[in-house]
């Protein structure tokens, strides 16, 4: 059996609605938790609201609602915008949870145990948008002096008590584990600033609150709550069982892979490994830092007015094409932009007018010239085992590419197999055959029919509902879609034995090209 495999997405801030770059990260999680399924592993994937902290607390106050019902509310839309995009999690976690307390406490005992905890003072910069402590030289000034985080978010000046985390202690066996592991931290880009960061020195972290209520309270310390971070990565471990131990825990612990975005790598890749080494728990297998999501080039934010609701999206497009487009057209890792235009031309392009008009076309053939007979026992000419071998090596290529997070890349082999399937169409010219040589016309529709299984297959982590509902109609029953059933030699001539092709429906439709509102 091939290893079990854990995957988290960042677990988000419930103050306001999912947008698209919510979206992005629950999509491409699921992507991979889908496709390693496919390979046949175990796999757990946990996604969730990191609801306690500042941010929070304040946004309740300006709304005027307690903070549980905020969080109660906005949590909800992001739970239903992971159902929405077919998100196939096997927890949402909230961290308001009583299991989350609970392991956080235990977290923050052993680190206590460890003698990594000090009571002191702390003062310095905090900005409650990032829920982060910055370094006066990291902070850049703005134009009317006043001064900004590194990312463009207002600080404000903190003094409080404060427990402390010994940082400045694991600086070497940090800068040990990115030499050790160099596929730790990924891309390679994040992996060279976090070096430099921890080569530039650690200091100790603060790590709980004294000012506010609305956290996880420090075990023994009246008045203190955790730094909403201790208890945010804790979720990685809440969710599989931790502190209890258990099945979950010794099947899924470590991770192996945390799905993040550029923006919270020092988190994952600094904090979260300490925190760990101090409690002698195992360190994730990898972190994975990913892009950017700009609207037009632009990013997304209330005040400029162009906050895309991800629902609204998928509801316009559909949720495959959305999730196909954001795998396809945008370099994993990389910044990338989208607009309605590009979503609706990619996947014209590809998944309408080329799949989906495949399919839609050789199985209308079958059902039309053939009664909807397969045939089995028809030789398989030269040029037909060529195109099904072209086929197979192409998602070979795509496994490939896919176990390497490089999506767009594996979709792109993707497209080379069924690019090759229309021009074989085109060539062979199959509804010309039937008055001529009838055999060879259902030679050819048989290795098509046997194509299109593969191509939906292969692509099916990316656009389950679509890929389903196409091998549902060519009688492929649900535990034969997996990546081990392209190489079982037996599927077609038992498949061919009495199933029957019926009228097809098309499940890859033409968007219309949103025209006037873009002008
Ligand atoms: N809520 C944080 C953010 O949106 C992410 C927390 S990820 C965690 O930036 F795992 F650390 F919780």
């Amino acid at each position: 059996m091939p290893d079990p495999f854990y995957i988290t997405t960042a677990i988000s801030y419930p103050n306001g609605r999912p947008h698209i770059g919510h979206a992005y990260e629950a999509i491409a999680a699921d992507v991979i938790a889908r496709f390693q399924r496919m390979e046949g592993r175990d796999v757990r994937l946990q996604t969730g609201t990191d609801e306690h902290g500042l941010k929070m607390a304040r946004k309740a106050q300006e709304t005027g609602q307690t903070t549980r019902a905020l969080a109660d509310e906005m949590s909800g839309h992001f739970k239903a915008m992971c159902d929405g995009l077919d998100i196939s999690y096997d927890r949402f976690i909230r961290t308001v949870d009583p299991d989350h307390h609970r392991a956080s406490q235990a977290l923050w005992s052993s680190m206590a145990a460890n003698g990594d905890l000090y009571l002191d003072r702390y003062e310095g910069w905090y900005s409650v948008r990032d829920e982060a402590f910055y370094d006066e030289g990291e902070l850049i000034a703005s134009e009317d002096g006043t001064h900004l985080s590194p990312n463009h978010t207002p600080v404000e000046w903190t003094v409080e008590e404060s427990w402390f985390f010994r940082l400045s202690r694991y600086q070497d066996r940090l800068l040990q584990l990115f030499e050790d592991h160099p596929d730790f931290l990924q891309p390679e880009s994040r992996r060279n600033e976090m070096i430099a960061f921890v080569a530039g020195g650690l200091r100790d972290l603060s790590i709980s609150r004294t000012s506010f209520d609305w956290g996880v309270p420090v075990p023994g310390s009246d008045g203190h709550v955790m730094y909403v971070w201790v208890d945010a990565l804790t979720n990685y471990l809440t969710g599989v069982g931790y502190p209890d131990g258990g099945e979950q825990w010794k099947k899924y612990w470590p991770a192996s892979l945390h799905l993040i975005g550029k923006d919270i790598v020092r988190f994952h890749a600094v904090y979260w490994p300490a925190f760990l080494m101090s409690a002698g728990l195992e360190l994730p297998k990898k972190i994975f830092g990913h892009g950017f999501l700009l609207n037009r080039g632009q990013k997304e934010s209330k005040s400029l007015g162009n906050v895309t609701d991800p629902l609204a999206l998928a509801g316009r497009f559909g949720v495959d094409n959305l999730r196909y487009y954001l795998m396809r057209d945008v370099g994993f890792g990389q910044d990338g932009s989208y607009s309605a235009e590009a979503i609706v031309l990619r996947t014209n392009a590809e998944l309408a007018n080329s799949f989906g008009n495949l399919a839609q076309r050789i199985l209308s053939i079958i059902f039309k010239n053939c009664d909807g007979r397969l045939e089995a026992n028809i030789a398989a000419s030269a040029e037909d085992e060529k195109l099904e071998k072209e086929v197979l090596d192409q998602i070979s290529e795509l496994r490939a590419a896919f176990h390497d997070l490089a999506f767009s890349e594996g979709l792109a082999s993707w497209m080379k197999a069924v690019f090759a399937c229309n021009q074989f169409v085109d060539d062979m010219a199959p509804w010309a055959l039937k008055k001529t040589d009838p055999d060879r016309m259902i030679a050819v529709l048989m290795v098509l029919f046997r194509c299109i299984r593969h191509l939906a297959i292969g692509v099916r982590p990316v656009v389950p509902g679509s890929a389903d509902a196409l091998l549902d109609q060519m009688g492929i029953a649900p535990d034969e879609r997996e990546y081990a059933a392209l190489d079982d030699p037996h599927w077609f001539r038992e498949l061919a034995r009495d199933f029957r092709v019926t009228q097809p429906r098309g499940v890859f439709p033409r968007l219309e090209l949103p025209e006037a509102e873009e002008a």
